[in-house]
């Protein structure tokens, strides 16, 4: 019998293993000083491979602040969203893609205000994928404010993500906006006659375009909390909602789509300006309806293609991504709030070159400075 001989060597694969090791075994105890060696190794293994071009965040130049007069001032956040983290013996992919995201957002000069996260943190809504998350968000520089998706809640009705991160509906006043968060994916119970367990809940859930599941709304409860919310906020205040999926209806079959969208709109129409933010779609997408204005953001995950019909007029859209580059049509992003309560947003495409879409554009229905489109070529 010939004894097996250890190779002098070490392949492709086993190097990948190990530095995927050695990439877990440091997560386990994440502080601040073990994630910038350990993003920094997964980064740079990442790009020693050639898997990905070197990247700059571009986040838009800051107006600067209002003089005196008590008049609000111009800010800037950054977004990511929808990450869809796997129990981390299962994917690394993903939880580098995070890692990634935060080291850029941290790498903005001067930081954001915020970082809002848009939900799908985890894939199946298990406690060590949302763990995973927050150990991971917990190394941003700047303070997170975060959103449910329905990835995040249907194994346990949100249970881990509350005791996580808290109420998933609140509100918040920053430099003269007001800025609401909406739990934006509840669902009626498909599952009680079913006989579902909560397992296959969160996978109907999570299979979107199965038929089983009810749309998603904002619902009554919630309907009522934001008219309440809203009843002492003056009309001339810039209000920015953050939901998952569009406040709009753009396709049901894919629950890209919220079912009392209209009843939702209704109780922020008497406000001169309002910008909705979402994740869920993980695509460049942009709408106005009337005062509204919304702006889907990307994911750090994958890429979802468009929807068959229903395409907003002022979508500028990204190319069909390339199948054999796992990063491409993924992303982050920022926004820069304005006095006026419009805002300039950037999509941080990480294979290509960074969208724009002013507030002039949006404020004009198209008419004005129409962002170039993404200069690489669709696959
Ligand atoms: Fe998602
Ligand atoms: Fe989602």
């Amino acid at each position: 019998m010939t004894k097996h001989r250890k190779l002098p060597w070490k392949s492709i694969e086993t190097k990948h293993m190990l530095e995927r090791e050695e990439l877990f075994r440091a997560l386990k105890n994440l502080d601040r000083r073990s994630f910038l060696k350990v993003s920094a190794a997964a980064l740079g293994a990442v790009s020693a491979k050639g898997l990905l071009p070197p990247h700059s965040f571009q986040p838009v130049s800051i107006a600067h602040a209002q003089p005196a007069g008590g008049k609000p001032e111009a800010f800037t956040f950054a977004y990511i969203s929808d990450s869809h983290l796997y129990d981390r013996k299962l994917n690394d992919r993903f939880v580098n893609a995070l890692l990634r995201a935060v080291d850029d957002v941290n790498g903005m000069d001067p930081q954001p205000d915020f970082v809002f996260y848009g939900g799908d943190l985890a894939q199946l809504g298990q406690p060590k994928e949302l763990e995973l998350g927050a150990q991971i968000l917990k190394n941003l520089k700047a303070p997170l404010r975060i959103m449910v998706g329905e990835h995040d809640w249907y194994l346990d009705m949100g249970d881990k993500w509350r005791d996580l991160f808290g109420a998933p509906t609140y509100s918040f006043d920053h430099k003269g906006v007001h800025f609401v968060v909406l739990n934006s994916v509840v669902e009626k119970d498909f599952w009680t006659a079913r006989r579902l367990t909560p397992m296959q809940r969160m996978q109907t859930v999570a299979g979107l375009d199965n038929g089983v599941q009810s749309p998603f709304s904002v619902g009554a409860e919630q309907r009522q909390w934001l008219a309440n919310d809203l009843k002492a906020v003056p009309a001339t205040k810039p209000i920015v909602v953050f939901s998952h999926s569009p406040l709009y209806k753009l396709y049901k079959p894919w629950n890209f789509w919220t079912d009392d969208a209209e009843d939702v709109q209704a109780i922020l129409r008497r406000f001169r300006s309002v910008v909705v933010f979402h994740g869920h779609t993980h695509q460049l997408l942009t709408n106005r309806i009337g005062n509204i204005h919304f702006h889907g953001f990307l994911s750090t995950a994958w890429p979802w293609p468009y929807a068959p019909e229903g395409l907003p007029r002022l979508t500028i859209q990204m190319g069909r991504p390339d199948p054999f580059n796992p990063h491409d049509g993924c992303g982050d992003g920022s926004a820069v709030i304005h006095p006026d309560g419009l805002a300039d947003k950037v999509y941080n495409l990480w294979n290509r070159n960074p969208v724009n879409v002013t507030r002039t554009y949006m404020a004009s229905n198209g008419a004005k400075d129409k962002s170039p489109v993404p200069n690489r070529p669709s696959y």
